[in-house]
């Protein structure tokens, strides 16, 4: 069952965050990854029935998700940006609510409920009152919650926000472990949240997909733009106004320079292999750069 967006266009008055948007999401995971004000959380707010595009249709199993939201919602799971919870219920009451809401029994739900706490790690604290949870063990309760209802569609706008390495870590390989039998959509901004996992990245700027592939495609189309190079002493570079600097590190041989051009920036550059932050930085930093 495809979830399919079909030139989805959303505008607030003058400005057009989604511009004709269309794609067909099939079970894997989808790393949609976009500046501040790209457009991620319209998106996956008109794709969750939230918020209704200006034109264009969402489908689902082949019919417009509003034909049938009752069907549309017992097979979707929703982890918005802002994620509302109940301060004086324990994470586990707060479980089976939302999974009574969802439409299962409430032992289903319990039963679900100690299972999901106890794959995002929150067994210890499940009788605890959420007002005593750190803003990580919020976060990590709103993932449970998205999988309550064990989803088809799993729609996660930036869940990683929050989370300690360690458990961006677990995130990932819970994530990596759900995703045979699921369409899993995430928004973020840190590149690695999807480096490893995404079977497909989304690059959303100006309203558009600007690109979609694996990370491995993704990163050939740069593999010839990203150069190091060494400044040693006070002899003087180049200006760097003409390229990207990714990163500057002061080593006793000198100041080492990462930067992205699609030429090379001076005599002594080296080519080096890309990494998705060179990406992201290639599309949201920089106006400088033809493309
Ligand atoms: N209800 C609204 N009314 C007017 N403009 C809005 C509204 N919601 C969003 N926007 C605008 O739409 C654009 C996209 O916002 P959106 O929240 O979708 O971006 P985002 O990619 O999720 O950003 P972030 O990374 O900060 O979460 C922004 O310019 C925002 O100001
Ligand atoms: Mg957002």
């Amino acid at each position: 069952m495809d979830l399919i967006l079909k030139k989805i266009t959303k505008a607030y008055g003058k400005q057009t965050v989604l511009d004709d948007i269309s794609h067909v999401f099939s079970n894997g995971i989808y790393g949609l990854l976009g500046a501040n004000g790209a457009g991620k959380s319209t998106l996956l707010n008109i794709i969750c029935g939230v918020i209704k595009p200006t034109s264009g249709n969402v489908y689902f199993d082949e019919k417009i998700i509003d034909s049938n939201l009752q069907f549309y919602y017992s097979n979707l799971g929703f982890l918005p940006q802002i994620f509302n919870y109940y301060p004086q219920f324990t994470g586990l009451e707060f479980l089976v609510y939302i999974g009574m809401l969802k439409g299962l029994s409430k032992k289903a739900a319990k039963d679900k409920g100690i299972s999901l706490l106890s794959l995002v790690g929150l067994n210890n604290v499940e009788h605890k009152r959420i007002n005593s949870y750190s803003g990580g063990m919020k976060q990590r309760l709103g993932i449970a919650q998205s999988l309550i209802n064990d989803p088809k569609i799993l729609i996660l706008d930036e869940p990683t926000v929050g989370l300690d390495p360690e458990e961006r870590v677990r995130f990932r390989n819970v994530i990596s472990s759900l995703s045979n039998n699921k369409i899993i959509i995430l928004s973020t901004h840190i590149v690695s949240d999807v480096e490893y996992i995404a079977d497909e990245i989304l690059i959303l700027k100006d309203g558009k997909f600007k690109e979609k592939g694996t990370a491995e495609n993704l990163l050939s189309t740069i593999k010839n733009s990203v150069w190091e190079f060494t400044q040693k002493g006070k002899t003087s570079i180049q200006s760097l106004s003409n390229f990207t600097l990714v990163n500057k590190k002061n080593t006793p041989e000198g100041i080492i320079f990462r930067v992205i051009s699609n030429k090379k920036p001076n005599e002594q550059a080296k080519k080096v292999d890309p990494t998705l932050e060179d990406l992201y930085l290639y599309y949201f930093s920089n106006e400088r750069l033809s493309r």
